[in-house]
């Protein structure tokens, strides 16, 4: 079944001690459970992952890493593998995120090694991808898109795709506050499905959920969730107030 699920991307914001605070904040507006479809992910740094998934363990709130190296362990300085977020009960890697491709360089085939070894691990995925201003202003953006998901994803098996999750996020509203319209996240949505169809069959493009990221904000969130393919959203700034997070949550 298709999941609707909303992510808080924290970035590189929240010290432990800011963490503490909307973490209890979050748990307590969400105690009373969520809808049996219905995941809600915090993706918090690494130093606070291992708190964040202590204190979560019993809610329904999951936990993600925003990151993660594609070596199983070794030489690596600075790097953090698949089995370390396991190990400490983080189930789930954001992979692909524009600002990893922009300012670290990753490219689509560091992208299908990271995803190869999250799945190899146990982890669930949320892939993202999405097109640059000047793509959008060019045309090229179903290209950009098409690029990026077939590089990155196509040459897994279909059962793969029972642990990944795709994230839309069009460079442009991210962080800008100008959000896709819900016909633009909704046009690539159904773009991206169809590829799916295409390639691996109806049931496997039915069941994956494909997220909306880009200046989501609980005074528009619904409208773009209302969209037949948008099963939800990867938040970035609004995700770090409890109270905007959860209008979004419920919004769902
Ligand atoms: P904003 O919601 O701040 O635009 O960020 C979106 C994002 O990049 C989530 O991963």
């Amino acid at each position: 079944m298709r999941q609707k699920i909303v992510a808080g991307n924290w970035k590189m914001n929240k010290n432990l001690d800011e963490a503490k605070v909307l973490i209890k904040e979050l748990k307590k507006e969400l105690k009373d459970g969520l809808r049996e479809d219905k995941r809600v992910v915090i993706a918090p740094s690494f130093v606070n992952l291992h708190y964040a998934a202590k204190k979560t363990k019993k809610s329904s709130i999951e936990v993600a890493a925003q990151n993660m190296h594609q070596a199983k362990s070794g030489a690596f300085t600075g790097e953090v593998s698949a089995d370390m977020l396991t190990n400490i009960g983080v189930n789930i890697v954001i992979l692909g995120h524009s600002e990893r491709r922009e300012y670290f360089g990753e490219t689509d085939e560091l992208l299908a090694e990271k995803v190869d070894a999250a799945l190899a691990n146990g982890l669930e995925v949320i892939f993202c991808f999405g097109e640059l201003l000047e793509d959008r202003k060019s045309g090229n953006h179903f290209t950009v898109v098409e690029s990026q998901v077939k590089k990155a994803l196509f040459h897994l098996k279909e059962e793969a795709f029972k642990n990944i999750i795709l994230a839309y996020e069009p460079v442009w509203a991210i962080g800008t506050g100008e959000t896709a319209t819900p016909e633009q996240a909704q046009e690539i949505h159904a773009f991206v499905r169809e590829l799916f169809v295409k390639e691996y069959g109806n049931k496997t493009a039915d069941a994956i959920s494909i997220l909306y990221g880009g200046s989501v904000k609980p005074s528009n969130a619904e409208e773009i969730f209302s969209k037949p393919d948008v099963d939800g959203g990867l938040i970035g700034g609004a995700a770090l107030k409890a109270e905007d997070f959860v209008l979004i949550i419920k919004s769902i």
